[in-house]
């Protein structure tokens, strides 16, 4: 009988799970006493979600029997998907191959106890290059572009003294935020921000060289033939993709990251970056993940909600930042919609889509969460600016957690990755 009310939030017409996604739904304090029971008797985990000293609410992951329609369609419907910048959950991508790594993967864990500062990211690195590397640590800066949040930037030449591209490491926290310890450590090359969307071959090779040197559990996506043949089954691009300016994520409790999309500006055609593919190495993240032409269509639906007099404290607590009444704007324009959120932030809609318990809940109801747990991928795809995929992501475990990032763009401009 309780399951009756359980299929209710299941099964409405206006739910798009997240394919490849096991169900998740929002729980609150007044939900009756049939919903939470059935939670109780088919939930497999709860998540609490803090990020930033604010809690997001309480979701309930689903057994994946409840909702047949988010399994993972046939790659024809998942290329659909991606031309829709939807993302899609590559569950258990590379679980098969975590033990044999565990001693990378230990040692990144533990690198977040060392790198910290740019000292510790200094010897960290020097430990890691060794003799015989390519490239030579040149000089490690403190902080960086972001002068808020960058810990250190290395910087890098050839170790035979040509000239070259000259890639570079970066240690920085994911917020300024006092609770939040995370961190992520970013390779690219050239200058930032001007080359952040650079496609040039001999810059993207110099970088993937690097981030394989310093993140040698790379290897275990990059050199993924099967995974990388499952992505260009249904991806965008014509050509093979290969992984590009990798990004090591260590989540903590309470941190995570704010919504944003990977996409750049600058670069919309067959050389841009096709999307992320992001891969959980260790614990587990939380997401919420959309192409943008879904976040807007949640936002109208939203909109419509308020006026309907839901969750009437929000207009007060909302008030100052101007979000509600940018929406009020936008709802009616939804090129102008779309434009918005394409802008760093999400622009003036950032403290509504980022606001929890409720546009969090109301997102996780209508389909759009996921959790990743070692060895799940999930790949995000990014046709441009106007439409990419959105994501926010909170940490979901209380031990370590670790993950790859790596942009996908073709292989033919970051080479062969997969010797090793
Ligand atoms: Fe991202």
């Amino acid at each position: 009988m309780s399951r009756a009310a359980l299929d209710a939030v299941l099964a409405a017409e206006d739910r798009t799970p997240i394919e490849g996604a096991d169900p998740i739904v929002s729980v609150h304090e007044d939900d009756d006493a049939e919903y939470v029971a059935a939670l109780e008797e088919y939930g497999l985990g709860v998540h609490e979600l803090e990020r930033r000293g604010h809690w997001h609410g309480r979701w309930v992951e689903l057994d994946p029997e409840l909702e047949p329609r988010a399994r993972l369609p046939r790659p024809a419907i998942c290329r659909r998907r991606v031309l829709e910048a939807r993302p899609l959950v590559l569950r258990g991508a590379v679980s098969a191959k975590l033990s044999d790594w565990r001693n990378e993967l230990f040692a990144a864990d533990r690198a977040l106890e060392s790198i910290g500062t740019p000292a510790g990211f200094e010897a960290w690195i020097r430990a890691r290059l060794g003799r015989g590397s390519a490239l030579r640590l040149e000089r490690v800066e403190p902080g960086g572009v972001d002068a808020e949040r960058d810990v250190a930037t290395a910087h890098f030449v050839r170790a035979d003294g040509s000239d070259g591209p000259r890639p570079w490491a970066k240690v920085g926290r994911l917020s300024t935020h006092d609770g939040d310890a995370s961190l992520r450590l970013r390779t690219g090359f050239g200058n930032e921000p001007d080359d952040d969307a650079n496609p040039s071959p001999p810059g993207q090779r110099a970088t993937l060289s690097l981030a394989r040197a310093l993140l040698p559990e790379l290897a275990l996506v990059n050199d993924d033939k099967a995974l990388f043949a499952a992505i260009d089954e249904v991806s965008a691009c014509d050509e093979p993709l290969g992984p590009a300016c990798p990004i090591a994520y260590w989540n903590r409790p309470g941190g995570g990251a704010l919504f944003h999309h990977d996409a750049f500006e600058a670069v919309e055609g067959p050389d841009r970056q096709f999307g992320v593919l992001y891969v959980q190495l260790a614990g587990a993240t939380a997401w919420l993940a959309l192409s943008t032409t879904q976040l807007a269509r949640r936002l109208e639906q939203f909109a419509a909600a308020l006026d309907e007099g839901e969750v009437p404290w929000l207009r007060e607590q909302l008030g100052g930042t101007g979000a509600l009444e940018a929406l009020e704007t936008l709802r009616h324009d939804r090129f102008a919609l779309l434009e918005e959120l394409g802008l760093p932030g999400q622009g003036r809609l950032g403290a509504l889509v980022n606001r929890g318990p409720e546009f969090t809940a109301f997102l996780a109801d209508l389909g759009h969460a996921a959790v990743l747990r070692a060895g799940d991928a999930i790949l995000l795809p990014n046709n441009g600016w106007r439409s990419t995929a959105l994501h926010s992501v909170y940490c979901a475990s209380n031990a370590s957690n670790y993950a790859l990032s790596l942009g996908l763009r073709p292989r033919r401009q970051v080479g062969s990755a997969r010797r090793r």
